[in-house]
């Protein structure tokens, strides 16, 4: 595999110290930099790609965006040299030509000829690298959750409004039928007032017990380890699991909880601004997997209040839920009708649980993927806006600061901020960023 010459020594070196040397990007505070030229790509143009993160979901988008004939891969980036190959090979085969490989994002983000950026790394990652992105003057396709903590979604929304990129993050519910359609039947009015929404998932994920054990060579797991608090390495802690350790990821709440909320706060919304609790509460903890090194909640029931429209919406992860999906989202009427919506379908229920008929809207017009590509060339508004899913992130962040501080969380939606100080002390809310790594801060 070409990685551009470079050898086993000069990868990890190119990580660990590259990282916190190069650009001069580590400073924390940003008074508004000026924007980095971008490349105007016609309607014609190909767009060219970098993909950062060539995990699971990472490597799926980027395989989803090679399917149009308007995309071009350039480049792809990974920490851990095992993960690239398979992602190599098929850029390769594609177009004929070996992408370039990186280990620093940074580098990638230094060419020109990159338009966008496919940010596909752990949730701890997301803010740097999208900011750093935009910063660079490219656009993005963002993974979802937005961040791993509130104040890092507030900053990368900032971020991308001032350097006028256009961001799409994944979380393409937005783009599926049945949401689109149950979305359009709740914002036409047709289940009349709704006073109550619901979302959950069921999950019972164990990472089992791990033990310390030596850094495997094709990782640098200082930079995977990134700006999140450094620990031993465990390899049941990193690919995939690092979701079910707060430390990295945000538990079942961030995970599923952006796909699932942003439907209910969509329904209750107009547009692409969402309605915002006022108000949340949550409850839980770690009560069925015990004997296991995630240190994420099991259970989680949090109440979210809002006002104008007045309901409150329930947030559930439970570990299973009989009679119904495994995920979903419920609006409910103050008529008692029931609109449930789940990935596969959607159902109108009356108040005995017998469905009623319901009506299809409009087929969405192109897929997620494709609305992103288009969003670059036309610089519209793609879907699922990193603005709009940010705040869907920060709901899920205030469920997940409510439960760790103990404490009734209230959010200022004009001032985009914690009402006081509960919940501020949380790893939801901000965390210390491990040197050098410094958040740039944009409001
Ligand atoms: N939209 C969806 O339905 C959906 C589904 C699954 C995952 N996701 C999201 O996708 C993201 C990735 O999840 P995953 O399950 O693919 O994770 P993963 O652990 O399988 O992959 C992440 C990859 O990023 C790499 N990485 C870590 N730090 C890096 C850095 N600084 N630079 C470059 N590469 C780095 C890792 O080595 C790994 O290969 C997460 O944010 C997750 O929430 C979204």
């Amino acid at each position: 595999m070409s990685q551009q010459g470079m050898s086993r020594r000069e990868f990890v070196g190119q990580t660990a110290a590259g990282m916190a040397l190069g650009m001069g990007l580590l400073s924390g505070a940003c008074s508004a930099p000026s924007l980095a030229p971008r490349r105007r790509v016609g309607p014609n143009d190909r767009i060219v790609l970098g993909l950062i993160g060539c995990g699971g979901m990472g490597a799926a988008n980027m395989r989803s965006l090679m399917g149009f004939d308007d995309v071009q891969v350039a480049a792809l980036c990974d920490v851990d040299e095992a993960r690239i190959p398979g992602d190599f090979k098929d850029v390769e085969t594609k177009y004929g030509k070996a992408p370039d490989v990186y280990r620093d994002y940074r580098r990638m983000l230094d060419r020109k000829d990159i338009d966008a950026v496919i940010v596909g790394t752990p949730d701890h990652w997301h803010a740097l690298n999208l900011i750093h992105a935009v910063e660079a003057g490219k656009d993005a396709y963002c993974e979802k959750p937005v961040s791993h903590n509130l104040v890092e979604a507030r900053s990368m929304a900032a971020a991308a409004r001032h350097h006028k990129s256009v961001v799409q993050v994944g979380t393409w519910q937005r783009s599926t039928r049945e949401f689109t359609d149950a979305i359009a039947y709740v914002r036409a009015g047709k289940l009349g007032r709704v006073t109550q929404c619901r979302a959950w998932i069921a999950d019972a994920t164990r990472i089992g017990r791990g033990k310390v054990e030596p850094v495997p060579p094709n990782l640098d797991y200082e930079a995977w380890v990134g700006p999140a608090a450094m620990t031993p390495y465990q390899s049941n802690k990193v690919h995939w699991n690092w979701r079910w350790v707060m430390n990295t990821g945000g538990g079942l709440t961030t995970d599923w909880g952006v796909h699932m909320m942003d439907i209910a706060l969509l329904g209750m919304s107009a547009g692409q601004d969402l309605v915002m609790p006022t108000e949340v509460s949550a409850y839980g903890g770690r009560y069925a997997i015990l004997d296991d090194d995630r240190d994420a909640p099991d259970v989680t029931e949090a109440l979210l209040q809002f006002e104008g429209p007045d309901f409150v919406m329930h947030w559930s992860v439970l570990r299973d839920h009989p009679g119904k999906p495994g995920h979903g989202t419920e609006f409910v009427s103050a008529d008692g009708r029931t609109l449930r919506v789940w990935r596969g379908g959607w159902s109108l229920l009356d108040p005995d649980g017998k469905e009623l008929p319901k009506e299809e809207s409009e087929p969405v017009p192109t897929d997620h993927w494709r609305n992103f590509l288009d969003c670059v060339k036309s610089r519209g508004t793609p879907r699922a806006d990193l603005a709009s899913v940010a705040q869907t992130t920060i709901v899920c962040h205030l469920v997940n600061a409510a439960l760790e501080s103990g404490e009734v969380v209230r959010w200022d939606k004009a001032r985009m901020e914690v009402v006081g100080e509960s919940g501020k002390e949380t790893l939801a809310y901000s965390r210390p960023y491990r040197k050098p790594w410094k958040l740039p801060v944009y409001s």
